[in-house]
């Protein structure tokens, strides 16, 4: 099956109201780890690259990657730019092949945000690719996505008609609370999220596909072994389960995680490297890094997504 854009695959996601995953890309195992979970749920998938994951694994070997995984399984598969920063970038992944692109304006203000975002929505419509705009602005770090939380700020409801109708954007990113990374909350504080800005956002769009980025759950059994296996992850915390599991039946059609996957591999290499410490075939180390994945992503997807059997 050829890449699909994510309309399709939003609409049904809201009307059944469940949300797709939208997992980050960087090599074969991580791309394997995702879609041999998707092939055995019989689940639609987004797999996002950010532009530091074109620089590391490169374009083309990204895209081939992600059209064998869609040869292959047969699933519905958009391949998805994560966080285009400029327009260049995101002219560069429409013409080379993505099905969707993300633009984040969200550091601008709110004039240059829609300017930047409706240009890359023409540029993208034209060749049937979906773009997804972001309001407000998540905290944490994740390699070139830097907010400090002083300068986070949560999206303003009241914005998100005017920035659709004069963008044409096919889904928007919204800040709830959610951030990037491993460290998403200070030790002792409570993890919350702004669900009565999710429920506004969602009265005002009616029909609307909303994305919430930074919706890692930190899986601590993970944590745990990377701690074990002599790695350091103190005060890691992500967004609990059950309020991923709430965003994913209301308006949100895509939630992203990485982190998580990072944390699986990670804790996947230290635990075999550590049993196994005479092994340096790196078939041998990434075959349960590999596994790790799946594991994580079989989780995510009849746990909390509820995509299972929606391809
Ligand atoms: O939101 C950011 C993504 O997790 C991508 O991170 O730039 O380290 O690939 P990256
Ligand atoms: P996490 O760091 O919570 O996995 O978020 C990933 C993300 O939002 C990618 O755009
Ligand atoms: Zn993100």
């Amino acid at each position: 099956m050829p890449l699909v854009n994510t309309k399709e695959m939003f609409k049904k996601a809201y009307d059944g109201g469940y949300a797709i995953g939208a997992f980050n890309v960087n090599n074969m195992e991580i791309v394997q780890g995702i879609v041999d979970a998707c092939q055995q749920q019989n689940a639609p998938v987004i797999l996002q690259c950010s532009s530091s994951a074109r620089k590391y694994a490169r374009h083309l070997y990204l895209r081939k990657m992600v059209e064998a995984a869609a040869e292959e399984t047969g699933l519905p598969i958009a391949l998805h730019l994560d966080h285009g920063p400029d327009f260049e970038t995101c002219k560069s992944c429409i013409d080379g092949g993505f099905t969707s692109v993300m633009i984040d304006g969200s550091h601008f203000d709110f004039e240059e945000n829609i300017a930047i975002t409706k240009k890359v929505v023409d540029y993208a419509h034209q060749y049937g690719v979906t773009v997804e705009g972001e309001l407000g602005q998540l905290a944490g770090i994740e390699d070139e996505v830097s907010v400090d939380a002083d300068k986070a700020s949560y999206t303003d409801p009241a914005q998100v008609q005017e920035f659709v109708e004069k963008t044409g954007v096919d889904s928007l990113a919204i800040a709830i609370g959610t951030s990037h990374g491993a460290f998403k909350f200070k030790p002792g504080q409570k993890p919350q999220l702004r669900f009565d800005i999710l429920q506004e956002v969602s009265e005002r769009l009616p029909g609307f596909p909303i994305v919430l980025h930074g919706a890692s759950s930190v899986m601590p059994e993970y944590v745990a072994m990377i701690r074990q296996y002599g790695g350091k992850m103190d005060d890691a915390i992500g967004i609990p389960e059950d309020m991923l599991r709430q965003a994913a039946a209301s308006a949100v059609c895509k939630i992203n995680v990485d982190s998580d996957l990072r944390i699986a591999l990670t804790a996947a290499i230290r635990k075999h490297l550590a049993e196994n410490p005479t092994h340096f075939d790196p078939r041998q180390i990434l075959t349960p890094a590999r596994a790790a994945i799946t594991d994580v992503v079989t989780h995510k997807i009849t746990t909390v997504l509820g995509c299972a059997n929606r391809a």
